[in-house]
């Protein structure tokens, strides 16, 4: 099952599983987008169930994995992906705009994934969940701080249900992209009422920086095979950002020119 499935990261790792020989349930709100993705998957000869709708609404999570259970009679893996950011100084932020991202990156993946533990735990079965988290999860830069800590939270859940959970066989694991070229960034600048253009997203990081979401999917099939407690797509950036939590210094040096 994988949620922020219409678009960017959580389409290209429906299709990635799709390959890998799986079946696959997808959300998002765009039900004409889902419907794309479930064409792909159906191409490759698997089965799909595309359950429309926001991951904030009331039973969200039960209704998902009612469906999983009813279309497949199980499910194996759940990745909450769903998410967005937005670039706004910490002092303009309204307590409803941080509640509202909390809502959507935070508290939805984890309801999905305490509601999946708790069903595989019921049915003694092996399972594998993953929130998408970030690189930023680790950091932060100025303006993020409430994107950043979305994703912090989603670390720790992961990495303290991970320990809770190994235990009855079932995998947990967080997901730290860096930038991907995804409907993120148009969706950051349209958050602010902005029309993205060619000049905002021609304000490019270094190619090092950049990758595509099919590297994320790829990275997350692999750690389906080979269970890993972080999905890491960047040695680079991961020991960088291991340098800077020990010097806070030179992170608040990088922070400022990101
Ligand atoms: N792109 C990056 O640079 C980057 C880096 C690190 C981490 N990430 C994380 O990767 C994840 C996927 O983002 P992406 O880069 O693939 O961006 P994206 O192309 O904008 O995809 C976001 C997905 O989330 C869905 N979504 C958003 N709000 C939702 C809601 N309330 N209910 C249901 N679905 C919702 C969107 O679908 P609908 O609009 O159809 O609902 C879309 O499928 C996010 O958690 C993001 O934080 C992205």
């Amino acid at each position: 099952m994988v949620t922020g499935a219409s678009s960017g990261i959580g389409a290209a790792t429906a299709v990635a599983c799709a390959q890998a020989g799986m079946d696959v349930v997808l959300n998002g709100r765009r039900a004409d987008r889902l419907e794309a993705v479930a064409a792909q998957i159906r191409s490759l000869g698997r089965c799909t169930e595309a359950v429309a709708g926001d991951v904030t609404d009331a039973g969200m999570s039960t209704r998902l994995l009612d469906a999983a259970e009813g279309r497949f009679g199980r499910f194996d893996v759940v990745f909450a992906n769903a998410g967005y950011g937005f670039k706004k100084p910490e002092h303009e932020l309204t307590t409803a705009e941080l509640r509202a991202i909390f809502e959507v990156n935070f508290f939805a993946s984890f309801e999905l994934l305490r509601g999946a533990a708790r069903r595989l735990i019921a049915r003694q079965r092996r399972g594998h969940l993953l929130m998408c988290s970030s690189a930023l999860a680790k950091f932060t830069i100025p303006n993020f701080a409430a994107y950043s800590a979305t994703k912090a939270a989603q670390n720790h859940f992961c990495r303290a249900m991970r320990m809770e959970l190994r235990p009855q066989g079932i995998e947990v694991a967080s997901v730290h992209p860096i930038n991907t070229t995804t409907e993120f960034i148009d969706r950051a600048i349209a958050y602010h009422g902005q029309v993205p253009t060619a000049e905002t997203r021609s304000r490019t990081l270094p190619r090092w920086l950049v990758q595509r979401p099919e590297t994320v999917a790829n990275a997350v099939v692999r750690c389906l095979r080979r269970p890993r407690p972080e999905v890491w797509t960047s040695s680079t950036t991961r020991f960088a950002l291991g340098l800077m939590t020990m010097f806070p210094r030179l992170m608040d040096f990088f922070g400022r020119r990101a």
